[in-house]
Formats: C-alpha cells, sequence, structure tokens
C-alpha cells in the first residue's frame, strides 16, 4: 500500500499544526466530548477479556439490542473524502462510523473516490456515499448503532470544531486511544454542532474497535438499485452459463474464485512471503486450480467465476486446466464485460464483490482484502442464519483459502474470527483462518 498521500490530503484540508495552543484545545475538547459517552466496544479495550466478547457475540446474534442507546441526531461529524480500493473506502468508511459512535455523534454522509489513484488527489473523483449505497436502507439497518446525516441537516454550517488526529511514528494507537479516552470525561465540544476530523483518510486512522463492529457496519451497505440491478445480471449469465459444447446448465452453483495471480500481486506477495517467513501466501494458477478442484462435496457440474484483475481478461490460459466438470468464466467469456466498463473503478470493483459474496462457494487468497472482507460478511450472513458450527460441512456460503493446503489437498476452509480484538488481521493479511485443519 502506497502511504505517499498523506502529505498530500494534509494540504488538501488546509491542515496545519500551527500552535501548542491549537493542539492543547483540541486535546481538552476531545477530552471533554466524552465524558457522557460510556462505549461498550471501549470498554472493550478497558479489560473486557476475548471470551467475554465471544460469548457476547454469541448471545447477539439478532441485533446486539442492549446495547441499542441510539446516537444523537442534532450533533455530526465531518470526515476527509474517503480513497482508494473499494476495501480500504469500506474499512474507512465504518471505521469514520464507530469515530461518530464513539462521539455520539450523526456521521456527515462522507465522499467516497470512484477512481483509484493513490498519487494524485486531483483525479479521485469525488462520488457521494449514496450515489454507492442506500442511504435509508442504511440508517435503518444500523439503527441505534451507527447513523448517517446530510449537509441539510446541519442548521449552522458557519461554527465547525476541528479535530486534528495525530500522525506520524509518535502518534501511537495508544495516545490515539489515550486522546479518546480523556475526551470521553469532559464534554466541551457539545455546544458545536459539527466536529470536523482534519487530516488523513480514515483508512489510516487508528484502529479501536473489534472485528464484529466492523462486521455490524459492513452489512448495513447495500448497494444502490441500478448496480444491485448490474449485479442480478451478472449472477444470472454466470448460473445459465453455457459450456464448451453449447449445451446450457440451467441454474447451476457457482463458486467463485478470487484469483490473484497477476504480475504485480505476485511480486508483492513473493516479497510478504520473505519479510514475514511465512511461507503460504502466493498461490501459482496450477495451485488455485487444484486445490478448488479437490474441494470435497463440490457438485459438478459447476460453474467456475473467475474474478481476475482487468489485464487477465480473455487470456485462455486461466481458462484451461481445470477439473472435468468446472467450467470456468470471466467477465469477457460471459460477455459482461460490457457492463463493468460502463463504470469507473469503484462500482466496477463494487458489482464483482457482489457476485462473490453471492457466490454458493467462495475461494479467496486469505492474505487479500478484497477476499478477506468478503469471508467476514459470508460469515456474518451465516451467524444471522444461526449457523452452529460453521466450518463443518453442509453449511450455507462457505469460504476456502486457497493459499493454505486444507483436506484432501483441497484449500482450506475459512471464516472470519468474529472474536478477534481488531481488523489488523484481515486488513492486512494473515493466514489465520479461523478454521482448524482437523
Ligand atoms: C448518545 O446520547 C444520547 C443522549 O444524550 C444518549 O441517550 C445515548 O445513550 C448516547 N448513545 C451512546 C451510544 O452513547
Ligand atoms: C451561525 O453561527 C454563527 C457563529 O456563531 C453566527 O454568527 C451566525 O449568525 C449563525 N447563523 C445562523 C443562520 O444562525
Ligand atoms: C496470460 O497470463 C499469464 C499469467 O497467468 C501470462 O504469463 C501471459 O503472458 C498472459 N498472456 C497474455 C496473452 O496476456
Ligand atoms: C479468535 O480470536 C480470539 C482472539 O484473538 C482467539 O483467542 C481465539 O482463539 C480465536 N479463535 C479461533 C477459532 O481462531
Amino acid at each position: 500500500m502506497d502511504f505517499s498521500l498523506n502529505c498530500k490530503s494534509s494540504r488538501l484540508f488546509g491542515f496545519h499544526l500551527t500552535s501548542l495552543a491549537c493542539k492543547c484545545l483540541v486535546l481538552v475538547a476531545i477530552f471533554l466530548v466524552f465524558r457522557t459517552v460510556c462505549m461498550p466496544s471501549i470498554s472493550g479495550y478497558g479489560g473486557v477479556s476475548v471470551e467475554e466478547t465471544k460469548i457476547d457475540l454469541i448471545q447477539s446474534q439478532s441485533l446486539d439490542l442492549d446495547s441499542d442507546y441510539g446516537i444523537r441526531r442534532d450533533k455530526f461529524l465531518q470526515v476527509p473524502q474517503i480513497a482508494w480500493g473499494l476495501n480500504n473506502q469500506k474499512i474507512a468508511f465504518a471505521r469514520a462510523c464507530l469515530t461518530a459512535r464513539l462521539l455520539n455523534r450523526t456521521l456527515l454522509m462522507p465522499s467516497l473516490s470512484a477512481s483509484l489513484f493513490y498519487k494524485e488527489i486531483d483525479l479521485l473523483q469525488p462520488i457521494s456515499f449514496d450515489k454507492v449505497f442506500q442511504f435509508e436502507k442504511f440508517n435503518s439497518l444500523c439503527k441505534g448503532f451507527v447513523q448517517l446525516g446530510r449537509y441539510l441537516d446541519v442548521s449552522n454550517r458557519s461554527r465547525v470544531f476541528e479535530v486534528h488526529k495525530g500522525s506520524g511514528r509518535r502518534w501511537t494507537i495508544e495516545r490515539d486511544l489515550d486522546q479518546l479516552r480523556e475526551a470521553r470525561e469532559k464534554p466541551l465540544t457539545d455546544e458545536f454542532e459539527v466536529v470536523r476530523i482534519v487530516g488523513k483518510n480514515p483508512f489510516l486512522w487508528h484502529d479501536h474497535w473489534p472485528v464484529k463492529d466492523y462486521a455490524r457496519v459492513l452489512e448495513c451497505l447495500v448497494l444502490v438499485d441500478e448496480f444491485t440491478k448490474e449485479a442480478d445480471k451478472v449472477v444470472s449469465r454466470i448460473r445459465e452459463g453455457m459450456d464448451s459444447d453449447g449445451s446450457s446448465l440451467k441454474q447451476v452453483p457457482y463458486v467463485a474464485v478470487h484469483m490473484r495471480i497477476e504480475i504485480d500481486w505476485m511480486i508483492h506477495c513473493k516479497k510478504l512471503e520473505q519479510r514475514s517467513k511465512i511461507s503460504e501466501i502466493c498461490s501459482s494458477k496450477e495451485e488455485i486450480m487444484e486445490r478448488v478442484g479437490n474441494i470435497e462435496g463440490l457438485k459438478t457440474p459447476s460453474i467456475v467465476y473467475l474474478a481476475v484483475a482487468d489485464k487477465l481478461l480473455g487470456n485462455s490460459s486461466i481458462l484451461s486446466g481445470w477439473k472435468e466438470g468446472l467450467v470456468p468464466f470471466e467477465k469477457k467469456k460471459l460477455g459482461v464485460d460490457g457492463i463493468y466498463k460502463k463504470y469507473p473503478y469503484l462500482i466496477q470493483s463494487a458489482i464483482d464483490y457482489e457476485v462473490c459474496l453471492r457466490a454458493d462457494v467462495f475461494v479467496g487468497n486469505s492474505f487479500s482484502t478484497f477476499s478477506s472482507l468478503i469471508v467476514l460478511e459470508r460469515t456474518q450472513k451465516m451467524i444471522r442464519t444461526g449457523m452452529a458450527n460453521s466450518c463443518g460441512r453442509n453449511v450455507m456460503w462457505p469460504s476456502y483459502a486457497y493459499n493454505i493446503l486444507g483436506e484432501s489437498n483441497g484449500p482450506k476452509r475459512w471464516m472470519t474470527n468474529m472474536s478477534d480484538s481488531s481488523l489488523q488481521a484481515i486488513s492486512y493479511g494473515s493466514n489465520a483462518i479461523s478454521c482448524s485443519t482437523s
């Protein structure tokens, strides 16, 4: 990940830590706002054990009503434009929501970024949240937990309290949390209708929330109808996929494989393997094909939908070599690449994400954030349906990691550990995939 955006974004948001006085004021203010706020997710850091969190998760399979105190609708939090890949934007958005919840404020609907430019901030093409995700739906699904507001709801925009997030190596997670803890004590910012966080993109903020809080926010994100319909079209094309003889395979199950074999990834993952001394990060095309073919109990024929980088579309080498009965398709072979081409990067990515989310079986790389977020949401769906041992066979929406060897030379079963205390493992890659080998 390229974080060289920092200083540019700082300039963009006119953020300068000018004087000590200013810093003090900010600290005092944040300190004050938290006094009345007493949140379960923060108290989790004050010594609530992992076991308790786990029990909490099990007991709260249907919404966490006990912690449903509601969020103030007359106080707002404003955050910088959210940028970079779809996954980074989702995580950043959730982090902004959880920060707003901590401050007991409604999050002013942030701008996302339609394009994927890491360095040129002018080219990020801001796109309003509600152009991508349903606004009302979000608020109804996340009611009482987090709340989104519109700029129109703010009665007087001329008085804004600015909060400067620290940065650099000395701004540690502990300092960030201390700032919040102090702030929890005294409500000085309370007289300000809007608190604006200036500085870097929320993806770069320190993380203080357990995985289940992220899951709670992410499941409230529903694509707007226009894009849901596009995903419907792609999914129905997949399910009606034709085999090579031209005979139609009606409504067969499909396996979505997030196949990361493009050169950039291969270079990145080889470096990662060296640096982290973990050998199971990179998988070759052949290894992926073999392991997917060895998934136990996979019905054939099955369609295999390959979610691959655009540069691999139309490359015949990814379409051959699959086990008998597995019929591979990518966008181009399905004839749906036209659907994607209409849209900017963010939307293309969101449609592909939806297609993988709905697959009967999903197989991804445990070091990919895209794969990890899909598995997180699939795990959350399983939990909502009351599935007890979700690592077992015959569950709905099973997921696998092809980079880790599982039973019978297949990929390893994968589900998100919802009792993990931070998103770190899934935002930056991990081979802790929670289902044990036995
Ligand atoms: C937010 O503030 C309201 C009113 O002061 C209070 O009733 C509610 O419990 C608070 N919510 C949270 C999540 O702290
Ligand atoms: C908004 O707040 C500013 C500063 O307190 C004040 O001068 C101004 O009159 C207010 N505007 C409205 C429309 O209330
Ligand atoms: C097809 O993809 C492989 C990697 O899987 C690559 O080595 C090859 O150059 C690609 N072929 C074309 C025509 O792009
Ligand atoms: C899930 O995460 C918790 C906290 O890190 C850990 O104690 C537990 O062993 C993990 N469970 C599995 C199945 O990996």
